[in-house]
């Protein structure tokens, strides 16, 4: 979705607000612009496609401005051209936007037959000239800013310059993320902390409602009614590094490598396994009432919805209490039975994603309980949220989540492992006060020594799944050329046949479906034929049995089976075309983590050799802050 950046420094700013552009790169996004103010006039350079296509213009702004506005645009109306880049200028003011004015419609109709003249199709430019209108009437810009959001609906992060008040930045939130930097000698604004994390860790994190204003030496903060609110900036504990790509050749090749220390780093964290617990407090398990849990909805989109689905598997088991996986774009729209007693879970990456963020606020509108798994401290949807568990898995930059997806299937666990241990404990429980009782049933239900032992071996496991890679890129050299390609999973494996096919067609954009094994007779066989790959994943649990009939049915019509599994598992290996091992894990969720790293090298490596764009995929964007 579309980036945004402001810098006011008392030297130069233009190749700083460039370098926050290209930190923003991976939201995705199809043009981009600069704008500054310079002796009194707006200059701005504007471009189609990627930032390259920008720099050379960069030149033609003044070298010495030290106050200006960068925007990477991810079109949603009108076409990705240099027209609809923004940001969009008057003579006196530049504007860079990022969300949708649903409105925007009724107020350009309004303004047209005012006489305002439009340069593009955008939504954004209708703000500009509602803006421009205030500023007429001789409006102090806190005030028109203030008349302005009275007429807008929809979700914006807005940045605005005005040669009225040479000196200063405008920053206006409501939907979209919106950040204030602080610097020694300079500040900033961006659509998210990592576009600025060389040049600050300072954050104050605006919230909906409210207008910021930044010089080089002071930051203020208003709501929209006009009141001056006191915010103390938060410390990003993000190293600028972690931005980077480390050698790597593609950021999403060097977070599939991240995967053993994140997960180590988690479990770390969160376990221990002296004394056989896991860290409640740690989880953010003591701000919520567990006791009066009698439902749990986990609510997201895309492979964090997958790993939910995970979660529907080990925390209904671990607890005992039912849960539901949503997709946050349906259930906002629905209307769902929530009461006090259900725990809403939301799990997003990037704590921005609009749809998620909108089912909690509907969640805490019902009064239930809210809760999150996400990786991002200090985003909207963890202070929307009565609890959060941080993954910590420092910034995932390629548009297609690997260590996040892991990260989130270990937070889940690590919660229903926590939430069973506080219903032993008698401190929680969905139907029994008799605390033998529960200890029992919560004993027959979850073999924690197990688990610990499952959880230990878990990071040297991820390692050794990362180490077979190798054998991968073999596989993805016979079948890039593909035009379809299946994935078959059952038990917790059907949501790593999900993931396996979301990530091929997100970066190598081959048509990939992922079934459960069992629903291939139901529709899906018609498609197998000799031209058909299909991925079977088979890990040696309890449904192994049932995929290998899978196999076999699909070997009787001559479809193409790339084998996952055991390294020893010779059945698999005799009836695969290609096989890929992969360690085992004793326990079927946590094999998830060691599954889905042979999805995730397999997509790379077919996605390089077809020549995509990884890390920043067609038509797609990180964060995705508009519905
Ligand atoms: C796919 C992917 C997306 C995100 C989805 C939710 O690789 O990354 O499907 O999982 O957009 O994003 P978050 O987790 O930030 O809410």
């Amino acid at each position: 979705m579309c980036g945004v950046v402001g810098i006011v420094s008392s030297t130069r700013c233009v190749q700083n607000i460039f370098e926050g552009l290209q930190r923003l790169e991976y939201r995705g996004y199809d043009s981009a612009g600069i704008a500054t103010l310079f002796e009194g006039k707006i200059h701005i350079a504007k471009s189609e496609g990627k930032l390259k296509n920008l720099e050379p213009l960069l030149s033609k702004l003044p070298q010495n401005s030290g106050i200006g506005m960068g925007h990477t645009r991810w079109a949603t109306h009108g076409a990705p051209t240099t027209l609809n880049a923004h940001p969009h200028v008057t003579d006196e003011i530049a504007l860079i936007h990022n969300g949708i004015i649903e409105n925007y419609r009724e107020l350009k109709e309004t303004l047209i037959r005012e006489g305002v003249k439009f340069l593009s199709e955008t939504d954004s430019e209708v703000v500009l000239h509602l803006l421009a209108k205030e500023l007429s009437k001789g409006t102090a810009m806190l005030d028109a800013l203030k008349g302005v959001v009275k007429q807008l609906h929809g979700a914006y992060g807005l940045g605005v310059m005005w040669k009225g008040d040479p000196n200063s930045l405008y920053i206006v939130k409501q939907g979209s993320p919106v950040v204030i930097g602080l610097g020694k000698t300079e500040n900033y604004f961006a659509s998210d902390a990592l576009a600025l994390l060389p040049l600050t860790q300072k954050i104050i994190f605006l919230n909906d409602g409210e207008i910021g204003k930044i010089t080089a030496s002071d930051v203020q903060v208003w709501d929209f009614s006009g009141k001056l609110l006191k915010r103390d900036p938060s410390i990003l504990n993000w190293s600028a590094s972690s931005a980077d790509k480390a050698g790597f050749r593609h950021y999403m090749l060097k977070e599939i490598h991240e995967q053993p220390a994140v997960i180590a780093n988690t479990i770390s964290r969160l376990v221990n396994f002296g004394s056989s617990e896991i860290n409640i407090g740690e989880l953010g398990l003591n701000e919520l009432d567990l006791q009066s849990v009698r439902n749990i909805i986990y609510v997201a989109c895309g492979t964090a919805h997958y790993s939910a689905m995970i979660a529907k598997y080990c925390v209904e088991q671990m607890t005992g209490i039912p849960v539901s996986v949503e997709l946050a774009s349906e259930f906002r729209y629905r209307d769902p039975y929530l009461n006090q007693n259900t725990l809403v879970i939301a799990v997003t990456q990037s704590g921005e994603t609009a749809d998620t963020l909108a089912c909690i606020k509907h969640a805490v509108s019902k009064g239930c309980q809210t809760y999150s798994v996400c990786n991002v401290r200090f985003s909207s949807i963890p202070r929307a949220c009565q609890a959060t568990l941080y993954m910590e898995a420092g910034p995932e930059v390629g548009v297609a989540s690997t260590k996040a997806f892991t990260s989130m299937v270990l937070c889940h666990y690590l919660f229903g492992m926590a939430f069973a241990q506080e219903i032993a404990k008698g401190k929680s429980g969905n139907s029994d006060n008799n605390l033998n009782a529960t200890d029992k049933k919560v004993a027959s239900r979850v073999n924690f020594a197990a688990n610990f032992e499952a959880l230990k071996v878990l990071p040297s496991l991820v390692d050794r799944a990362i180490n077979s890679s190798g054998l991968i890129e073999d596989v993805a050299v016979k079948y890039y050329e593909s035009l379809n390609c299946l994935f078959l999973g059952r038990g917790p494996s059907f949501m790593v046949a999900l993931e396996g096919a979301l990530k091929l067609k997100e970066i190598s954009y081959i048509h990939a479906e992922g079934y459960a094994g069992g629903e291939l007779k139901h529709g899906p066989i018609a498609l197998v034929d000799k031209h058909m790959p299909i991925v079977a994943i088979a890990p040696l649990d309890l449904h192994y049995e049932k995929m290998i009939s899978n196999i076999e049915e699909v070997r009787a019509r001559e479809g193409v089976i790339i084998g996952v599994g055991d390294i020893n598992d010779s059945k698999l290996k005799s009836l695969s075309v290609d096989f890929i091992p992969c360690p085992q894990s004793q326990d079927s969720c946590l094999q998830t983590i060691l599954s889905v790293v042979p999805m995730q090298f397999l997509s790379y490596f077919i996605a390089v050799k077809r020549g995509t764009d990884v890390d920043q995929p067609r038509n797609l964007a990180k964060s995705v802050t508009v519905e």
